[in-house]
């Protein structure tokens, strides 16, 4: 009888132990199973006394019954206890805030772009667009920049090689090494020469050959200079060209729609100032200063102490423009200018190198 205390003994504690259904699973074969003490000792029942089989007997089977049952029960508790933990694991909250989307944004040279049209187009203008790829007719003679002129030294420029013009490795280096290797055969197509073009003026005559005055244009788009870059330079930039032709205008004009402009567009006042300079599509040209956004003309550090930031070329339209574009000399007037884009944004935005708007480094486009 000790014996079987023993065994209940034995397989109370094992059953009291398990925590998970397998290894509950390997207790009962191991209390319960054909090789078990148990069943051993019921297989050994018939070797006894007669008289003490029966007792013994009921006994053992009663037992079994008895552990049977504390394993069904324990196997019933655990198989519950995993149901709920597998249910708690697949919980849903339905009050979690989802995922959210990572959404994109404007990049800050097109909301300067945006803001920039939005002011013209207030003031009449309407915006025009022209082809990046450029001859060099429209980007040089007709602004009255002829070949071999010492003024187109002014813009640096991405020649495409005639024979492979659809390969990126045709381009080539400024234009007087090209010049210099010319053939007959180009020599005779000059001017139909295929270029980056260097500023987005020659959108002025493109749009004049195909309308007549009274006119009030802007042009945004890209330009492309041949040269080394830097905090402030870029082969690749951004210009808005403006163009006006009437009857009757006069730099006066020019002066009331670019200090107004200016004004609206850093939402102060803002002073403009003009100083004679040279570019060869205009006459007389000028330099177009502003009064510094940041010190308002008291100077500092952005204008270098002279309270003046230069930010545009301007000048009332060459006749010789004029001609190229098909309008009588003598009948019209008109100004155009043409300033940077990035060169603003960096000032609206504070941005001291103009590499990064096309840098793709995202911790710089995510402050915009
Ligand atoms: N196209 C000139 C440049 O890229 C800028 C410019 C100067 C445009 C004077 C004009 C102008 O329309 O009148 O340097």
């Amino acid at each position: 009888m000790s014996k079987l205390e023993d065994i209940r003994t034995h397989a109370l504690s094992l059953i009291e132990g398990v925590s998970d259904l397998l290894v509950l699973d390997n207790a009962r074969t191991k209390i319960l199973g054909r090789k078990s003490e148990l069943s051993l000792f019921l297989r050994s029942l018939k070797d006894m006394p007669p008289e003490n089989q029966r007792g013994v007997g009921a006994a053992a089977n009663a037992l079994r019954a008895e552990l049977e049952e504390l394993f069904e029960e324990k196997r019933r508790e655990l198989s519950a206890a995993s149901y709920e933990s597998v249910l708690k694991g697949e919980r849903i909250d339905v009050t979690r805030p989802g995922l959210k989307h990572a959404r994109g944004h404007i990049h800050p040279i097109s909301r300067v772009i945006k803001d920039i049209v939005s002011i013209f187009s207030s003031m009449g203008f309407e915006v025009v667009e022209g082809p990046e790829v450029e001859t060099e007719y429209y980007n040089f003679d007709a602004l009255n920049i002829p070949a071999n002129h010492p003024a187109r030294d002014m813009w640096d420029t991405f020649w495409l090689k005639p024979e492979s013009r659809t390969h990126a490795d045709s381009i080539s280096a400024d234009g007087r090494g090209k010049l210099q290797r010319e053939s007959a055969m180009e020599k005779s197509q000059r001017g139909s020469a295929l270029l980056l073009r260097t500023h987005t003026s020659p959108v002025q005559v493109r749009y004049m050959e195909n309308h007549n005055p009274p006119l009030k244009i802007i042009v945004p788009g890209r330009a492309y200079r041949y040269e080394a870059t830097d905090a402030s330079h870029e082969f690749q930039f951004f210009q808005l060209e403006g163009l006006v032709v009437d009857r009757q205008i006069s730099i006066a004009n020019f002066k009331g729609v670019i200090q107004e402009f200016f004004s609206r567009l850093f939402k102060k006042e803002i002073i403009v100032r003009l100083r004679p300079s040279f570019f060869p599509f205009v006459e007389p040209g000028f330099e177009v200063d502003i009064s510094c956004v940041a010190c308002a003309g008291a100077g500092c550090s952005i204008c270098k102490k002279s309270g003046w930031l230069e930010l545009a070329g301007a000048g009332m339209v060459h006749q010789n423009v004029f001609k190229a574009a098909g309008y009588t000399p003598g009948e019209w007037q008109g100004f155009a200018f043409g300033f940077g884009i990035d060169r603003i944004a960096m000032m609206k935005y504070k941005i001291p190198d103009i590499r990064l708007f096309h840098s793709g480094d995202l911790r710089f486009l995510k402050q915009f």
